[in-house]
This record gives C-alpha cells, structure tokens and sequence, in this order.
C-alpha cells in the first residue's frame, strides 16, 4: 500500500510561511500584501474555490477582497474593474475565477490582468517567462504539484514522468517544470493511444483531464509517484479524481488523495504568488 501525500498538512506549511512573512513586509512596506478575487455568476464549485482562497489569504494575514459581480455582467463591464484594479496601487494580485460565462472571452480578460498582478500565472508574458526559462509567476496548481512530488524525496533528473491532460493550467506548465528538472516528460491526453502503457512507462504520474477514475492501479508502474488533479463529483455526489484511488493505491509508491490533496497546494501556493507579486512591485 502506497503512502498518502498529505496536501492538507503540506498547504498548512506553506500558508504558515506566508503567515510568518506578512508582519515583516508590512513593517518594511508599510501595508500588507493585498490579493483581489473576482467571482462571476454562481457556479458553486468556482464559489467553494474563491471562498477557500480567500479564507487562506485571511489565514495569512494579508489584506483581501471578494468582488462577485452577476452573471449577466458584460464583458466591457469586467474588463473594466481589471483595469481599475490593475491602476489600483494598494492591490498586488488579481485572480479572476475561471470558467467564466460564454458572453465573456476568457483570453481577453487573462489578457487585461496586468502582467505583474497576474497571481494565477494565467497572462501570456508569464506564460512566456516560463517557457523560456525566465524568472516569472508559476501557475499555483503546477508549482503546488512540484511541491508535493519533492515532499516524497525522489529525485526527478532522469526519471520518466507522464502528465494526462495538456490544458494551459495545469497539464502544459506541469509538464515544463518537470523538464526544468530534468525528467522526461511525455504528454498524454484524451487521444492517446493506448494510454495505459503511456502511464505504465511513469515513475511520476501526474494526472489532469477531468474523468473520475481515468487511471486505474493497472496502468501504474509498481512505485510510481501519482498525483492526482482531478476533482469530480461521482453518481453518489462524492468528491472524486481522476484516479482510481483504491487500486491504484495499492501499486503505488505515494499517492495524493482527492479531497486533501492538490486542490489545498493550489490555494497555499496563490499565497505565495500574491507575496512574489507584492515584492516585486516593491522593487520597482
Ligand atoms: N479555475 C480552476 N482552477 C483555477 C485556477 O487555478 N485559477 C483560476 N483563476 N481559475 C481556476
């Protein structure tokens, strides 16, 4: 039986980190690190998600603020408490909630976000930055999987690693980070074939795609590192992932469960993020 990632233990580490900065900056700085989050229309699980990050924001400290607008709102309407925040000198990050309703272009409002509030690592200069190696803001869910695959102790540099799901928020940047240290990475995704032997060829399994119980313990390497990103709701209503836990558990080496798995990292490296933003905006 594979051991269990405690996400929930390693977020509460890393928010405490933030916790113990906030003073010091707000000494330094004179105001604290502030984060903005939007919220657009009532999907109730984009609701639990900005509930939680700005409960963590509170956790630490830092200043924050909730602006739910309606579903209705237009687009100009949006794009226009962006720019106002983007003018606003006392706010340091800015995360709008995604997915947003249909009338809204979800690229042009990643796009409006300035470059240096972008928390979520979503604006094209940032997404650029870490494909070219430069010193930029990492997307939160990535860099909390990078987190929870170094607390297992291995070491990447030549290991195989496979990422299912190529999504611009998680599958693609993950997939970057694991390069930079030097594993292999292969990309699979919904067209695959025959991905189980994609995903057996894994010491590192992460999996991104959005199908309860995709992966199952007969696709997994016996000692594999799975993580598991998903975030389902199964017929019962119940919280699931991507990855079968039961039998999967049993091949692997460490597996994270879901809840309490990279769903809290996600929220503890926003933390992060809104501290990096609110320095650097300090050094100009
Ligand atoms: N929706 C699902 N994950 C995320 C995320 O990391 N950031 C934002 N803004 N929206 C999301």
């Amino acid at each position: 039986m594979g051991q269990i990632i405690d996400g929930k233990a390693l977020s509460l580490q890393v928010k405490d980190e933030v916790k113990a900065e906030v003073p010091a900056l707000e000494e330094k700085y004179g105001r604290k690190p502030c984060l903005v989050v939007i919220i657009v229309g009532e999907n109730p699980a984009s609701q639990v998600y900005v509930r939680n990050k700005v409960k963590a924001a509170e956790y630490t400290g830092m200043e924050s603020r909730l602006i739910e607008l309606a579903e209705s709102i237009s687009e100009e309407a949006l794009l226009g408490i962006i720019r106002d925040l983007n003018d606003d000198d006392s706010v340091d990050g800015i995360l709008v909630q995604l997915p947003l309703p249909s009338h809204i272009d979800e690229e042009k409002v990643i796009d409006t976000i300035a470059r240096e509030k972008d928390v979520d690592g979503f604006h094209p200069g940032n997404v650029a930055g870490l494909w070219l190696g430069k010193d930029c803001i990492v997307p939160c869910t990535p860099d909390g999987i990078m987190r929870l695959i170094d607390s297992t102790g291995i070491q990447l540099k030549g290991k195989n690693a496979v990422v299912v799901g190529r999504s611009n928020i998680v599958g693609k940047p993950v997939a970057k980070l694991l390069l930079d240290r030097h594993a292999t990475v292969t990309i699979a995704h919904s067209r695959t074939a025959d991905l189980g032997a994609v995903c057996r060829t894994a010491d590192v399994l992460v999996v991104a795609v959005g199908k309860a119980g995709l992966v199952t313990g007969d696709m997994i390497k016996p000692g594999a590192v799975v993580i598991d990103v998903g975030m389902n709701r199964n017929q019962e209503g119940k919280l699931c992932g991507d990855v079968d836990f039961p039998s999967a558990a049993e091949v692997a080496s460490y597996i994270t469960p879901v809840p309490g798995g990279v769903g809290p990292m996600t929220i503890a490296m926003l933390m992060k993020n809104t501290i990096r933003c609110f320095l650097s905006r300090n050094k100009e």
